[in-house]
């Protein structure tokens, strides 16, 4: 069960310090969570927020800690879990899949070993199924970290693709 001043794992000083200035940076507008989330997520090698940042940034900027993991659920760039160093997201989405996003997510599934969901022996890949981030003039598309690749329309771009992050 989730409560309020949760400690279990206190957080190292530096990563501490770093989410003070993401606060800082977003004057603890508990508005901005999502924004505070995201960059507090980019700062850990597997793009997560972990369970006492979740605690510290829910008693820094006055919400319950069910509001931080209602967003962590919530949004797919988000995470409670550590993920891959690389979380591929496959839009699914109408325009991607009428560009034939079926077939990105078949050559990645092939050229990876794994499936929506798996992550690679070495940690470095996810598959995640995700709705339109926005990129839909690039369809089909893939976003890793944040970042959009677009008109995979063949196994060699695909492949070329992730040739680029071994
Ligand atoms: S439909 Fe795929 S990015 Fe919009």
């Amino acid at each position: 069960m989730l409560t309020a001043h949760k400690q279990d794992h206190p957080l190292a000083k530096d990563f501490t310090d770093k989410i003070d200035g993401i606060l800082t940076a977003h004057d603890n507008d508990p508005t901005q969570i999502v924004n505070i989330l995201l960059d507090v997520q980019d700062l850990t090698e597997l793009h997560y927020v972990p369970e006492p940042a979740a605690y510290y940034i829910a008693q820094k900027i006055g919400v319950k800690i069910t509001t931080i993991y209602d967003c962590l659920t919530f949004y797919s760039s988000l995470s409670e879990h550590p993920r891959a160093k690389y979380p591929i997201q496959i839009c699914n989405s109408i325009v991607c899949r009428v560009n034939d996003s079926d077939s990105v997510f078949s050559h990645l599934k092939e050229l990876l070993g794994i499936d929506i969901g798996e992550v690679t022996y070495d940690g470095r890949f996810t598959l995640e199924s995700v709705p339109c981030f926005g990129a839909c003039d690039q369809a089909p598309a893939i976003r890793i970290n944040g970042k959009v690749y677009g008109h995979l329309d063949s196994h060699q771009k695909v492949l070329q693709l992730l040739d680029t992050f071994i």
